[in-house]
Order: structure tokens, then sequence, then C-alpha cells
């Protein structure tokens, strides 16, 4: 009997990425979602996961550092922890903890585009006002600094000058939603 991979799923944002790890594994028993943690009290993650029956832990500012948080997670012993557009820098000790285990995307090209204040929209504008003609996503290890770890995948999109910001971000989302999954199970050692 395989044991189950666990993974614990972060988000801030829309949770369209968490959603989009979650479905590619319903295909495969052997994957858990023992829960997701996100710092946005509206964030449509939280009833999504309700919904679909991920346990959820909403954090702030003062309780995400807490032990309480990182005991619950050690308690079940994650093999993966995916930031799913998480905004918040992940404690040191949690590092020591997992060295390899926590993994970021970003939708860009890093270390282009990368770094403090580099988070969704903010990244495409940027994109579009250095008049890119190629973008795309970067998924890397975590380490202490910011959008610094180990790089996993990139996966590029091209750009037209009549681009909008929001039209990148829509092709670079679309790149988020077919390589996060797949790059996931290929770590795993889960294959299609
Ligand atoms: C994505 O663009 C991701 O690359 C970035 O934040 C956004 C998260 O979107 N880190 P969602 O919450 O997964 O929909």
């Amino acid at each position: 009997m395989q044991v189950s991979k666990k993974i614990i799923l972060f988000v801030s944002g829309g949770g369209s990425n968490a959603k989009a790890i979650y479905n590619y594994f319903q295909q495969f028993s052997s994957v858990e979602f023992p829960l997701l943690v996100c710092n946005n009290p509206n964030s449509a993650a939280l009833t999504w996961a309700e919904e679909v029956g991920i346990p959820t832990r909403l954090v702030d500012r003062n309780n995400f550092r807490e032990v309480g948080l990182l005991e619950e997670m050690k308690a079940i012993q994650p093999d993966l922890l995916l930031l799913a557009g998480f905004l918040w820098m992940i404690p040191k000790e949690w590092l020591q903890i997992w060295p390899q285990e926590i993994i970021n995307i970003h939708p860009a090209l890093l270390p282009d585009f990368g770094g403090k204040g580099m988070y969704g929209m903010n990244v495409h504008k940027a994109v579009k006002a250095a008049q890119k003609k190629v973008s795309g996503i970067t998924i890397h290890r975590v380490n202490e600094h910011y959008d610094e770890g180990a790089i996993l995948l990139q996966a590029t999109c091209s750009i037209a000058v009549t681009d909008t910001p929001e039209l990148i971000a829509q092709k670079v989302l679309k790149l988020e939603h077919f390589y996060y999954p797949r790059l996931v199970s290929q770590i795993l050692g889960i294959e299609a």
C-alpha cells in the first residue's frame, strides 16, 4: 500500500493555483491535502477549500509565526509545502525543518522582475513597461530571501506590443496552472 503524499497549500489571493493543483491530483488516490493556510480572510480559496473538504487555517501577522501552526504542520508530516500566490516571507525556522520541501511560483522569469513588491499585477506592469517580448513563470525552492531559491522550472510566453498587463497576466496564469501541478507530480514521483 503506497503511503499518501501530503501537500500543504498556502494562498493569499484567489487561489486558482491551489485549485489547479488540487484538481490535477484528483486522478490519483495517493495525494492528500490536509491543510490550506491563508492570510486573507476574503480569499475565495477559503470557501472553495471548505467545499472540497480541505481543512483551512486563516493566519494573521501574529499567529502565522506562533508555534501552534508550526506544530500543526509538523504533525501532518507534509511532503511538500506549496506557496500558491502566498505573499508573506516564510519563517526561517520553517526552512530549517523543510529546507527542500517549500516551493513557490512566481509570475515572471526570475531573477528579473522578482523580490519585494514584485507580485500580482505589479509584475506584469513592470514587464510591459520594460517592453519585454517574453514573460513567463518561475517555480523555485524557497530560501530565506524573496524569490531567490533554486529554480526548478521556467516556462515562457510571448508578449505582443499590444498586450496589456492584464493580458500578460492571463497568459502567465495559464502557464502556472499547467506547469505547477505537473512539476509537483514529478517531484513526488507520481507520473500521470
Ligand atoms: C499568481 O500569479 C502567482 O504566480 C502569484 O500570485 C498569483 C496567485 O494567483 N504568486 P492565485 O491566487 O493562484 O489565483
